[in-house]
Order: structure tokens, then C-alpha cells, then sequence
């Protein structure tokens, strides 16, 4: 069976008001209400979440939102802090997990990743477990990735995984204006050796249904590629979420592949 696309918009700390986040919010809206088979997931700010996210009809599966980041604990002196219960109460679905720019500017090690990761998936969310190098190091990014996958994903269960979602994406293609993405090609290979990482963890019966997606730099112009020839299901997307007629377009292109 053809698994649907799975199109994740990430916002991060954008944009700057409510009125302008409704305004993308409407827009990413219709642009997804005509899909059948593609999965839109929005993940505004968490300020924004609540009003957004309330203005999801219950029952329309093809379209949610979704957090970029939780904290493990449920509740208390955690001053700043948001839990997983309440972002299931204000209507979330999805939440992000170990971006690289909370790893960076955060400092998250993998062992904050893995209880981040183990709240969610406990209280029913599902889990984008992100990943991804720095550089391309021979003999050095391929353990930092399995290390973040092994060292993410230790201690959980595996009926919990089936709400978890990976999305690679490498460090150095994040956020440029020009062709700076990675290639379908690369991107492929790395969907297998993930795939590989995965099947102990999951287990063969669980593994293949595991999405993962590619993120860094995706446009309306490099989409298509990597949905068809790099292995995954889907596409995790930064700025060019923050323009509806491109990801628009992008939701286009995801739902006729
Ligand atoms: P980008 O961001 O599409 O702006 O490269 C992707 C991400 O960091 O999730």
C-alpha cells in the first residue's frame, strides 16, 4: 500500500504578530483542504498554537498542527516551560523534537532529545525526531547520525514508535535562498542507512512503517526530486512554509507524486 506524503511546515520564531500567523494559517489552509492523499502539518510558535490550532475542524485528519519543541516533564516549576498534556489540549497533534537550531542555540544533548521524545510519544503526540550533520566528514557523520537516532530513541518501547516520524536534515542545507539543498541522491542513501539504523529498534514488522522526510532548503523547484528519488515520504520545510503559494505549490506537488 502507497503510504501518504507527509508535509510538515516549521515555522520557527516566525512571524511576528497573530493577525500575520492567521493570515499564513488561512492560506496554508486552503491550499491543503483540496488533498486527498497528502498529510499538511503546521507547527506555528507556541503563542500562536491555541488560536490556530482551534480553527482545525475535528475530524478533518488531512490537516494539523503541531509544536516545535515540549518539555519532558508533565507539569510544575518549570518556569517558560510546555508540556505535552497542554499541547494536546490546545488541539496539537505533532510535536518537533531535536531540531538542530534547539541542539545549537539550546545546547539539547541527545539525552534531553530522548526524554523530550519519550513525553511525547507517552502522551499519544506524534513525534518528529529531527537529525542531521554538521558537515560531511568522511568517517564522522555517519556516527553522529546514528548516534542521535540510537541515543534519541533509547529506553522507548516499541509500540511507542509508531507515532514516530524522522526527519533528516543536514545542519549545512538548512535555510538557504539559493540551490543549497542537498541532492535526491544523497538524500536516498541516507534514507537507507536510516532505515538500517532503524530495524533493530523496531523491529522488521515496524521499520518500513516509520516515515522519514527530508528538510533543508526545500522549494517548489527541488520538491518534486525529492519526493520521487530520495526515499522518503515526506518534506519538513522552513521558510518557504512562511509563503502559502509556494508551500502551496510544494502540497501541489507531494499530492500528484
Ligand atoms: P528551511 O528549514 O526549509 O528553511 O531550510 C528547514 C528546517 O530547519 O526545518
Amino acid at each position: 500500500m502507497k503510504m501518504r506524503k507527509i508535509i510538515i511546515a516549521n515555522w520557527k520564531m516566525n512571524p511576528q504578530s497573530l493577525e500575520e500567523a492567521k493570515s499564513i494559517f488561512n492560506g496554508t489552509k486552503r491550499a491543503a483542504a483540496k488533498l486527498k492523499k497528502t498529510l499538511t502539518v503546521v507547527c506555528p510558535p507556541f503563542v500562536y498554537l491555541s488560536t490556530l490550532g482551534s480553527s482545525i475542524s475535528k475530524g478533518k485528519l488531512s490537516f494539523q498542527a503541531g509544536a516545535q519543541d515540549l518539555f519532558w516533564k508533565e507539569k510544575g516549576s518549570y518556569t517558560g516551560e510546555i508540556s505535552a498534556e497542554m499541547l494536546k489540549s490546545v488541539g496539537a497533534k505533532y510535536v518537533i523534537v531535536g531540531h538542530s537550531e534547539r541542539r545549537e542555540y539550546f545546547g539539547e544533548s541527545n539525552d534531553i532529545v530522548n526524554k523530550k521524545i519519550k513525553a511525547g510519544l507517552k502522551a499519544g503526540l506524534n513525534v518528529v525526531l529531527c537529525v542531521g550533520e554538521k558537515d560531511r566528514e568522511p568517517g564522522v557523520f555517519l556516527r553522529y547520525i546514528k548516534d542521535e537516532i540510537e541515543e534519541g530513541l533509547k529506553g522507548i518501547q516499541r509500540v511507542f514508535l509508531k507515532k514516530l516520524i524522522i526527519a533528516y536534515e543536514p545542519i549545512w542545507a538548512i535555510g538557504k535562498k539559493g540551490p543549497a539543498a542537498d541532492s535526491p541522491e544523497d538524500v536516498l542513501q541516507m534514507s537507507i542507512y536510516i532505515k538500517k539504523i532503524l530495524l533493530p529498534i523496531a523491529g522488521k514488522e515496524l521499520m518500513p512503517k516509520i516515515p522519514i522526510l527530508y528538510g533543508g532548503s526545500v522549494n517548489p523547484k527541488n520538491a518534486e526530486g525529492f519526493l520521487r528519488d530520495a526515499g522518503v515520504q515526506g518534506l519538513l520545510i522552513g521558510h518557504e512554509s512562511l509563503v502559502p503559494e509556494h508551500f502551496g505549490e510544494i502540497l501541489k506537488i507531494a499530492e500528484k507524486i
